[in-house]
């Protein structure tokens, strides 16, 4: 019977990845995937992730099983992370947590979530976004829409343009938004604009579902987790998705969560309940491994100490590659202004260039970039930015 299956394109991202890892050109530079380099190139593993690793191993006494919704320590120091210690919607007991396979598991147990409460649940979706929300959020059975997000001629948020999409949504209507380090345009929303979200979801009872995958990276953890905590605290439905892939460089040990923001305690344990039973029919159990370190470090003065200082050194060091970049450019008198990406936050931004200019310098200058010209300012280093600005204005 799988003959009768149909050969798909490639993942528009994990296809250029395997791209770069088969170009032998010693010199190939890859601004692709979402993972942090170092100035190396290397993406090494926190020394505060080492040495939690370390003591969740000394302290296991077993591999048995932990639980459906995860190891409730990391549910518990996440939750705390995300909102702070003395947020309303934690002290009310309006917050449920459920450990997840990475951020895209979490986003999996939030769709069948949001379907089991409303059968024809709609999402709308930043235009662009992510580009795996669209499968992913399609597979689990949610409809799709999309709204304006990026203004790619004055490289910025299209807010006047999104507000006015918003206020024609209908009560109970979803929308994803990234809490922070917009993927993939690096563009994200200013305090006075989550402001005026937060005022008009609550008008018109949108429920906002936020893709939080970059914690941390933007512009510092209070600052980056403004929106989000806003929101928990002023409506009364809020879904959250966090992956500690990023900002904790677990990546393959796949660790995230779904955090769902009810309107009441009792409410809270139905979904509590329900995610877990969501999660119980589709992987069973999330994997322990890196939530355990994950709950070790937040859990530990000194190694949350750590971390926040690694967290901090990587945030700023993608800043500055932002300007190292834009200077670089600038210096070389490219044709169009680049100033704009020193303003934008996280791993990405859109250089703002025409594919067959990506393709270019792919198949030229060896530099991996995905086609909507999105790159990886973690691959940016001291070492390479002169050729990396060399070969965009050579393709201008
Ligand atoms: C990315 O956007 O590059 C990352 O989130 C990795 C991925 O899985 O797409």
């Amino acid at each position: 019977m799988f003959e009768t299956l149909k050969q798909l394109p490639v993942d528009a991202i994990l296809g250029i990845m395997a791209l770069y890892r088969e170009d032998q050109d010693s010199s190939k530079i890859d601004l692709s995937v979402g993972v942090y380099q170092d100035e190396n190139g290397n993406t090494p593993i926190f020394e505060s992730v080492r040495r939690g690793e370390q003591q969740v191993l000394a302290a296991q006494q077993t591999k048995s099983y932990v639980s459906i919704a995860g190891n409730a320590g990391f549910n518990a120091a996440l939750e705390r992370l995300l909102f702070g210690d003395e947020h309303p919607a934690l002290r009310d007991g309006r917050v449920s947590t459920v450990q997840t396979p990475g951020g895209s598991g979490g986003l999996c147990v939030a769709a069948h979530l949001l379907l089991r409460a409303q059968s024809d649940a709609r999402i709308w979706l930043s235009d662009p976004s992510w580009p795996n929300h669209m499968p992913l959020l399609q597979l689990a059975g949610l409809k799709l829409e999309q709204y304006f997000y990026y203004d790619y001629q004055n490289h910025c948020i299209g807010f006047d343009r999104m507000l006015a999409e918003f206020e024609k949504l209908d009560r109970g209507k979803i929308v994803l938004l990234h809490g922070c380090c917009h993927n993939p345009s690096g563009a994200d929303l200013s305090r006075e604009q989550w402001l005026e979200l937060t005022e008009l979801f609550e008008r018109r009872g949108i429920v906002p579902f936020i893709d939080f995958a970059y914690l941390g990276m933007g512009q510092g953890i209070d600052e980056d987790a403004f929106g989000v905590r806003l929101m928990a605290e002023r409506l009364p439905e809020v879904v959250i998705v966090t992956s500690c892939s990023k900002n904790f460089g677990l990546y393959r040990e796949r660790v995230g969560a779904v955090s769902i923001v009810s309107k009441d305690a009792q409410a809270a344990t139905l979904a509590l309940n329900n995610a877990s039973n969501i999660a119980r029919g589709i992987y069973s159990m999330p994997p322990d491994h890196g939530a355990a370190i994950v709950a070790e470090i937040l859990c530990d003065d000194e190694l949350r100490a750590l971390w926040i200082a690694e967290l901090s050194e990587m945030r700023d060091r993608l800043n500055d590659l932002r300007y190292l970049l834009v200077n670089k450019l600038l210096e070389r008198n490219a044709p169009y202004d680049f100033s704009f990406i020193a303003q934008e936050h996280g791993m990405f931004s859109f250089l703002g260039i025409g594919k067959e200019q990506v393709i270019r310098l792919r198949e030229e200058f060896h530099i991996y970039m995905v086609e909507s010209s999105r790159i990886n300012v973690a691959g940016v280093n001291q070492a390479n930015a002169d050729t990396v600005a060399d070969a965009i204005v050579a393709v201008l």
